[in-house]
């Protein structure tokens, strides 16, 4: 059985890391177009550099959960099968034991060249004047995907789901395009469709069944029924 698990936000609400259309989520507190747009970046790189340095902290320090670790244990008992999808830039599905894992929108630990394309493990604290270690240009920026710009891996990710028995969306409010629209593209493929979150997100009605509570119960739970032979939606 094929399965395509899309991960947002909240599946690491509960490792600390804050959701981003929540009661004082991120973009209730920060300019999203100040801060995660091109736009923004060429206006002030130093204040998106400050606010992604400031998330690279909280991140480093996080823990993965109990919905963390049940998707590690997904993915390596099923690693031909199964394909994790997120739309997060932490790091907190690999801590939780999942490998291969499609990082959509970027990691917060890597940095880019936008002059040259270089990628390289981020620092804790970057700067604008920061020289790239392959062109020593000072054009680095997070490897992170903003408004506007074009998800990484489409093509793998679009694959997937032509494939896919099982779509599962975990902790995302279904708010951002393209991953808002995978559950459709999933029922194209024929596939069975699965939300877990704490609450409907905007493309609840494109579900077949939801589970509500938290990801670090709800998830366990479903991946030990998976795990265990029963149906998985
Ligand atoms: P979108 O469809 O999510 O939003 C459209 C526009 O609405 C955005 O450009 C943004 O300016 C505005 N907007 C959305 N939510 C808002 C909010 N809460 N407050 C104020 N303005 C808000 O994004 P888009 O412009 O269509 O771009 C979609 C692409 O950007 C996709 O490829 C997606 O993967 C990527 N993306 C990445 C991030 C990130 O931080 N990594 C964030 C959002 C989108
Ligand atoms: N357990 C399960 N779900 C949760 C929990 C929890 N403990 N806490 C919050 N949620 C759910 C909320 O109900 C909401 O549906 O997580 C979702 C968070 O939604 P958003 O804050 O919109 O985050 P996300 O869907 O990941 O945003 C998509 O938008 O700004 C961009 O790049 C950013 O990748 C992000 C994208």
């Amino acid at each position: 059985m094929n399965i395509v698990i899309l991960t947002g936000a909240g599946i690491s609400a509960e490792s600390g890391l804050g959701t981003f259309r929540d009661v004082g989520g991120l973009w209730t507190r920060y300019d999203l177009n100040e801060v995660a747009t091109p736009e923004g970046f060429a206006r002030n790189p130093a204040l998106v550099h400050e606010f992604y340095n400031a998330r690279r902290a909280v991140c480093r320090d996080a823990a993965a959960h109990a919905g963390h670790l049940a998707l590690g244990r997904l993915m390596r008992a099923m690693p031909d099968t199964a394909t994790l999808v997120t739309q997060n830039i932490d790091t907190l599905h690999e801590r939780g034991g999942a490998k291969g894992v499609i990082h959509m929108h970027g990691r917060l630990d890597r940095a880019l060249c936008a002059a040259c394309g270089h990628r390289w493990d981020a620092p804790d604290i970057m700067a604008p004047d920061d020289p790239c270690p392959a062109c020593a240009a000072t054009a680095t920026r997070p490897d992170v995907v903003w408004f506007g710009e074009m998800p990484y891996r489409m093509d793998e990710i679009m694959a997937a789901l032509s494939r896919a028995d099982l779509f599962v969306a975990i902790g995302t409010s279904g708010s951002v395009y393209p991953a808002a629209g995978f559950v459709a593209e999933a029922r194209q493929a024929g596939a069975r469709t699965l939300e877990l979150n704490l609450e409907a997100s905007d493309v609840a009605h494109a579900f077949d069944k939801a589970r509500y509570g938290l990801a670090s119960e709800v998830v366990p739970a479903w991946v030990d029924e998976v795990l265990a032979g029963s149906p998985p939606a």
